[in-house]
């Protein structure tokens, strides 16, 4: 983005329009991703926010209008934390520009050249963001259940917070259970595609953001919330509770294939967020989906490949006696220098 000065020293910027009240939550994500432009002062407008936003916050924040405004510089601008990180000059390269914060907690990756710096790191990390209590070092996400291999590295040496997304008070255990906050957009935009009085399966629902979002929206007559973790499942039942939608978030621990198929026929929409098993559970859950259903299929794919990948699916739905058409795709995230993490809504109908 080009930074335009104008006449009275204000400064021309794109900017994302937010709800007030959704401010700090949209703040501290564009922040994480180092979106956020941290030289000029947000404003405000009525009941919105316009904060201002690096080109790449396009993508990374679905669903809020963009638009270009004049903002002040921000005086006495806090440090990033990079100024404060005391770290030997030839490893300051290496010091990451982007970190997820979630809830009150910062999980950041470290190059193994920084890893005797952890502490530092972490130090300057929580000096640079008020409202952060810990930093923890992420040491990758394993196994079926997807969780994170973390480890404190400053602050109060805890992995539990609440998450604000979308409105939704999540209480997130990111030791037992798989959470990102870079899927925000992706809830969101899902969410918003439910219609009225749909039957929606969230087959590998994690802690349930999907669920639990498509519930407050309110307008699924049911939600199904599947996962094999039972500390996940016991946190979309926490979760379902403190978001007032126990009503219409049936929390389930169970296999994806065993409970599609006790669904068999049944749903409107049926959400896949495997991204590295989908296609395994691929019949499964199309047998979930009524006559006529969409399916949300998430998954990591080699970029050259994804035209063929996306081929194989229909073929095998066509095989198993359903017409399937793409109807959206689109990059979640890049996942590897060759590989993305694609989201793509196929629209199911079932032959004769
Ligand atoms: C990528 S995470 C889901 C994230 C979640 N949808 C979100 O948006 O935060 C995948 C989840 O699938 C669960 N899982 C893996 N294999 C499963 C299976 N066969 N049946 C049900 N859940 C499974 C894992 O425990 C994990 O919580």
């Amino acid at each position: 983005m080009r930074s335009l000065v104008a006449g009275d020293g204000s400064v021309l910027s794109l900017a994302v329009k937010v709800p007030r009240e959704r401010g700090e939550e949209v703040r501290q994500r564009l922040r994480g991703l180092g979106l956020l432009r941290m030289d000029l002062k947000p404003l405000s407008e009525g009941p919105s926010l316009l904060l201002p936003v690096r080109d790449g916050a396009r993508d990374a924040l679905l669903g809020y209008p963009f638009t270009t405004a004049e903002f002040d510089a921000q005086e006495g601008k806090p440090a990033s934390y990079q100024e404060l990180a005391q770290v030997p000059d030839e490893l300051r390269a290496l010091l990451p520009t982007s970190f997820d914060v979630v809830g009150d907690l910062i999980v950041v990756k470290l190059e193994p050249g920084l890893l005797p710096h952890a502490a530092e790191v972490g130090r300057a990390l929580l000096a640079a963001h008020k409202g952060a209590r810990g930093v923890l070092l992420d040491e990758g996400v394993q196994g079926t259940y997807r969780i994170r291999a973390l480890r404190t590295i400053a602050g109060e040496p805890r992995t539990r917070t609440e998450h604000r997304e979308h409105g939704l008070r999540l209480d997130v255990d990111l030791a037992k259970a798989y959470f990102s906050p870079r899927l925000a957009s992706e809830h969101a935009r899902v969410a918003e595609q439910v219609r009225q009085g749909e039957v929606v399966l969230d087959l590998f629902a994690g802690v349930g953001p999907f669920a639990l979002l498509i519930a407050k929206h309110g307008k699924a007559q049911r939600v199904y919330a599947v996962d094999l973790n039972a500390d996940a499942v016991e946190a979309i039942q926490r979760n379902a509770q403190r978001n007032k939608v126990e009503e219409r978030v049936q929390a389930v621990l169970a296999d994806a294939d065993e409970f599609a198929r006790s669904v068999q026929g049944r749903c409107d929409r049926v959400i896949m967020n495997l991204p590295h098993g989908a296609d395994q559970h691929w019949e499964q859950a199309l047998g979930a989906g009524k006559p006529r259903a969409v399916v949300h299929y998430h998954r990591i794919i080699e970029r050259a490949q994804v035209d063929a990948h996306v081929r194989g699916l229909v073929e095998r739905a066509a095989l198993a006696g359903w017409r399937v058409t793409e109807r959206e795709r689109r990059v979640v995230r890049d996942y590897s220098p060759a590989q993305s993490h694609y989201a793509v809504d196929f629209e199911a109908m079932r032959d004769g």
